[in-house]
């Protein structure tokens, strides 16, 4: 993988990328399809694909997510399926991707250790913390981790609170024209030979100790468990909840 640079912008963050994960710097636009560009918004990722290009770059301060961010109260079904509570709880997210749920959980006070496989998606979102922290004092309440969350877990000696699963969705005629984000994901996520093995990182964390498990899936998705101990619905959406 290739991250373009205009040599103005080289600095000691990006080469540091570099080494860590074995990307190469190049002065000039690539041919490929997918490549990284740093500039002057930070990092992103071009998605090529036959006939079309599409540049992805996280920010929490606009967009989407920002507007999430502004509306964190009118989340009220992620709200219900943690739970009332005054304390600050202590989050395992095992799905971080672009982290809109974490940045929810973080802006309710509540600390998060977010795991996200791809190293794509891992440098875009960790390079968008890096942007807002001055402006979004709660970003120094996540850790985020490059790695299989399922590892990090087991090795893991904190307790967490909540243990938050929110598995790719499997695609349907009627979630593909919804699903922009869920589509880049899965791109990136197919340029990296990752497998979306869905079903067995849902098992192999129900296997595991925990206190609480909130699992986001379809609304009309089948349960795969059937020791639910309660459901919070939403229009698309539900999670379903182990304790
Ligand atoms: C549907 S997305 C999660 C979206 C996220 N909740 C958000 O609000 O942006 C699923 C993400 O989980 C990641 N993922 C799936 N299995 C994983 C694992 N075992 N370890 C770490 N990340 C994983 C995928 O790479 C993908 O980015």
């Amino acid at each position: 993988m290739q991250i373009y640079v205009d040599k103005i912008f080289l600095d000691n963050y990006v080469e540091e990328i570099s080494t860590r994960f074995n990307y190469e710097i190049v002065f000039e636009k690539p041919y490929t399809k997918n490549y990284f560009i740093y500039d002057t918004n930070g990092l992103s990722f071009i998605l090529g694909s036959n006939n079309t290009t599409k540049l992805i770059n996280v920010n929490f301060m606009s967009g989407k997510l920002g507007w999430r961010l502004k509306r964190a109260d009118h989340e009220g079904n992620l709200k219900k399926a943690l739970g009332r509570t005054k304390n600050s709880l202590v989050i395992f997210d095992a799905t971080a991707g672009l982290l809109s749920d974490s940045m929810i959980f973080l802006s309710l006070g509540h600390k998060v250790v977010a795991v996200e496989q791809s190293k794509i998606i891992f440098l875009l979102v960790d390079d968008a913390i890096k942007r807002a922290k001055n402006e979004i004092p709660f970003l120094k309440n996540i850790n985020l981790i490059n790695a299989n969350s399922l590892d990090i877990y087991k090795s893991s000696q904190e307790l967490f609170d909540i243990v938050y699963l929110d598995p790719m969705y499997p695609i349907s005629k009627k979630n593909i024209k919804k699903s922009g984000d869920l589509d880049s994901l899965r791109s990136i996520l197919e340029i990296e030979n990752i497998l979306n093995e869905e079903n067995s990182l849902i098992n192999s964390f129900m296997k595991e100790d925990y206190q609480k498990l909130i699992l986001k899936r379809p609304l009309k998705a089948k349960k795969l468990h059937s020791n639910i101990n309660y459901q919070v619905k939403g229009k698309s959406t539900r999670f379903d909840i182990y304790l």
